[in-house]
């Protein structure tokens, strides 16, 4: 496909967790609500002021909570004519940390899926943070539209850093735990989907690159770009001294005794990482710093110190002694809450009193704060690692300290507040390199060179044409039933003549569907010999291969698309001679489909399989089902997939597909916005979705189990979806502070205990007592 012509570029950002509103953005709410927020609105702006731009979209989770406000519920929010916030609803509508998220990511999918139709594709999906970079991923390979991904942060890293911090700890805790509090596994196979989907991974610096995405198995060095994203050049600008003092000098000179001397400033999270107080410390020590200078520290708003989540409350509990400590009062500024628009006055009132910003961190892959500083004209001093380097090495603008040594850092404060030359040097350079380097309209046009490549590249979406017109439906038909066949169909004789009885007394606009690990003959040969009504639909060889009707009409659209990347004989290659792994007969395998028999006592783990695969240069799927088949499918495959593009293409709404089945190659049709059964005797791979929405754990074995799940659903009459409504209404058996714990303190915020189980039993006592 060649680049769209001047103003048709449609490109989707996705970022899915945090607090984003496009008016008084509420940033440092909470954890969640950062650096990335920030980032993706400034993206989306520069990016809608291209010529060659027709919209953009920034996708993120509508939220009806009362403890956030109405602003996050709004469907829409227009940014200007041609970008917008698209809120679309998924999981509780609660607001949720981003840990929680997990679980009903595959509902967003269906339901952007449900949004495109309506407004057509994008020719762009770009991904942030491991979350959105996994729906997005999803996304893209269905529809096949190209893929962009941003981590912002990683998994794997974050895991080995607390690990390590907690080895050291009074009390490590064990990993299991933390794996369990911050979800990293589910994390950081999300973080590998989506590198292994993306066309393009957009860093901000170098060291992320070689330090951080270099320990993923998709790690592909030709596809990292740098691109260090902007600064707000509209906020952060030189101060004009004859402008009247800010708002935030008020907040100020309460703590000083003499406001116009030079400020060493720090802001940052009242976070032990930050390292704040080393900084007091050395401020402390040195006689000469109160002489000569102020300090500022702006760690964030607080109400009530002692109701702040305890690590917090132990950082600044601590910077409260040491200023005790040292004496330094009437020299120490800590302003108890200040707004987002204080923020650029406070870097331009420390410029007009030639004054510093510090960072001290002991890590900063990026730090913002820092380009936000130079560009109002403030010298800095940061710790030397990925972030400040680059800056330092393109603007000249301060100096690297080492976040560990007290000497170091009086130094440098000592150089910027006795050399006014140099300072001058530093400020003048910081306004210059941030507006040559760090502007967004350099990140965008990069971006959009890199992306005009990509697209170009590209090949039409297979769904491209099939989109906005009229809805086609596969014919006569407004619900499917589409079940998997061995084992979940059959099974049990007698409930299977059942369900067929079942199935023609339906009503004709109730299809029939078939999805299976079978090929297309030893699944049609099945289905003859039960003598089984013909599918309407049959998804064959574990969703790569999808007929219609009657003539089984292939589906060529999906045929087309399957192909992406997919090297058989490679496959072959790595795993026919691992040990524990058997190839099936010749007709269980097929064109897009490599079937094996693991034996798991002399085999590799699943993981470990994936793992050589992926070391391989491979782009595949690799399917457990009953614990000793393995099939390795291409990565466009799955019935995840082939489900979903035949409810996208036919115009199915999620909620019209009940999907029965019970093993893994079941897995991916079963999750989302589908109607799930799972029959009784499932296979322990499909434990796992018990904490999904919208999946009936049948008690009946077999057919009789489906046979269950159409009546949960009541699927042949009025379609009710008892299990969708998983969340607690807010506020109803949580008190606000506790709330307001929970989105800082990181609680672990599954539904735990609150299963299928509970839900199914709650739901029926619950429909009993309606009846
Ligand atoms: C069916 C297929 C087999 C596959 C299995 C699991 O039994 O015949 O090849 O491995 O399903 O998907």
């Amino acid at each position: 496909m060649s680049m769209p012509a001047s103003g048709t570029l449609r490109v989707t950002l996705l970022s899915l967790h945090g607090l984003i509103r496009a008016r008084d953005c509420e940033l440092g709410r909470d954890a969640d609500t950062g650096g990335q927020v920030k980032y993706v609105l400034e993206l989306a702006e520069e990016l809608s002021r291209r010529e060659e731009v027709e919209s953009v979209e920034l996708v993120t989770r509508q939220i009806f909570d009362e403890r956030v406000g109405p602003d996050y519920a709004q469907v829409e929010e227009i940014i200007n004519p041609k970008a917008k916030i698209v809120r679309v609803p998924f999981g509780p509508k609660r607001y949720l940390r981003k840990e929680g998220l997990w679980p009903y990511l595959e509902t967003f999918i269906d339901q952007m899926l449900g949004h495109y139709r309506r407004v057509g594709l994008p020719d762009l999906i770009h991904g942030h943070y491991a979350d959105a970079g996994y729906a997005g991923a999803q996304l893209a390979r269905l529809l096949h539209v190209p893929y962009v991904f941003t981590g912002h942060s990683l998994g794997r890293v974050k895991r080995q850093r607390l690990i390590a911090a907690s080895q050291e700890s009074k009390a490590p805790k064990p990993p299991r735990e933390l794996d369990k509090k911050f979800k990293f596994t589910v994390r950081e196979e999300a973080e590998e989907f989506a590198l292994e989907t993306a066309s393009m991974v957009i860093t901000s610096t170098g060291q992320e690159v070689e330090e951080q995405y270099a320990v993923y198995d998709h790690y592909q060095p030709d596809r990292m770009e740098v691109i260090p994203p902007g600064v707000d050049l509209d906020q952060f600008y030189p101060v004009d001294e004859s402008e009247p003092l800010p708002r935030i000098h008020d907040l100020l000179t309460p703590f000083l005794k003499d406001s116009e001397k030079p400020m060493v400033v720090a802001m940052a999270r009242p976070d032990e990482r930050k390292n704040i107080e080393m900084l007091v410390r050395v401020f402390g020590e040195n006689p000469k710093f109160r002489e000569m200078a102020n300090l500022v520290l702006v760690l964030g708003s607080r109400d009530d110190l002692r109701e702040m989540p305890s690590g917090q409350r132990r950082v600044l509990t601590n910077v409260l002694h040491l200023i005790d400590v040292y004496d330094l009062y009437g020299h120490v500024a800590y302003p108890k809450a200040h707004r987002p628009s204080d923020v650029p006055e406070l870097y331009r009132l420390t410029a007009r009193r030639k004054g510093i910003f510090v960072n001290p961190a002991l890590t900063e892959p990026f730090g913002l704060t820092l380009l936000e500083a130079a560009a109002s004209g403030v010298p800095i001093v940061a710790t030397n690692d990925g972030g400040p380097r680059d800056i330092i090495a393109n603007c000249q603008n301060g100096l690297l300290i080492d976040p560990l040594s007290a000497e170091d850092i009086d130094h440098a404060l000592m150089r910027c507040l006795t050399e006014p030359e140099q300072w001058q040097t530093w400020s003048e350079n910081g306004i210059e390199g941030s507006r040559t380097h760090y502007s967004w309209a350099n990140h965008v046009d990069r971006y959009l060179r890199d992306v005009t490549e990509i697209i170009e590249q590209s090949a039409t979406p297979a769904l491209a044409q099939s989109m906005g017109r009229t809805t086609r439906r596969l014919p006569e038909f407004d619900r499917i039933i589409m079940t998997d066949l061995d084992n979940t169909l059959t099974g049990d004789d007698e409930a299977l003549a059942d369900f067929v009885d079942l199935l023609n007394t339906a009503g004709r606009d109730v299809g029939f569907g078939i999805d299976t690990g079978r090929s297309l003959d030893e699944a049609m040969s099945l289905i003859t010999k039960l003598n089984l009504p013909r599918p309407d639909v049959l998804s064959a060889a574990v969703g790569t291969e999808l007929y219609y009707g009657e003539g089984l009409t292939p589906d060529l659209s999906w045929r087309k698309q399957i192909k992406h990347h997919w090297q058989p004989k490679l496959v072959h290659e790595v795993l026919d001679s691992i040990p524990g792994l058997f190839l099936q007969t010749e007709k269980d395998q097929t064109e897009f489909k490599i079937s094996y028999r693991i034996d798991p006592e002399d085999s590799p783990s699943v993981a470990q399989i994936r793992k050589m695969l992926r070391s391989a240069g491979l782009r595949v799927k690799v399917v457990l089902s009953l614990g000793s088949f393995l099939d390795i499918i291409p990565l466009r495959g799955g019935s995840e997939l082939s489900l979903r593009h035949l409810a996208y293409r036919w115009g199915f709404e999620p909620e019209r597909l009940l999907v029965a089945g019970d093993c893994g190659n079941d897995e991916g049709m079963l999750k989302g916005g589908t109607l799930g059964v799972v029959v009784g005797n499932y296979s322990p791979e499909l434990e796992k979705l018990r904490r999904l929405p919208r999946i009936y754990f049948a008690e009946g074995n077999h057919a009789r189990g489906i046979m269950e799940g159409i009546e949960y659903y009541d699927f042949l009459n009025h379609i009710r979806i008892p299990n969708d409504k998983i969340e607690h209404e807010p506020g109803k058996h949580r008190t606000s502070e506790k709330a307001g714990e929970e989105s800082n303190e990181h609680q672990d915020d599954e539904p735990a205990g609150d299963t299928n189980d509970d839900r199914n039993q709650r739901q029926s006592s619950e429909a009993a007592a309606a009846s």
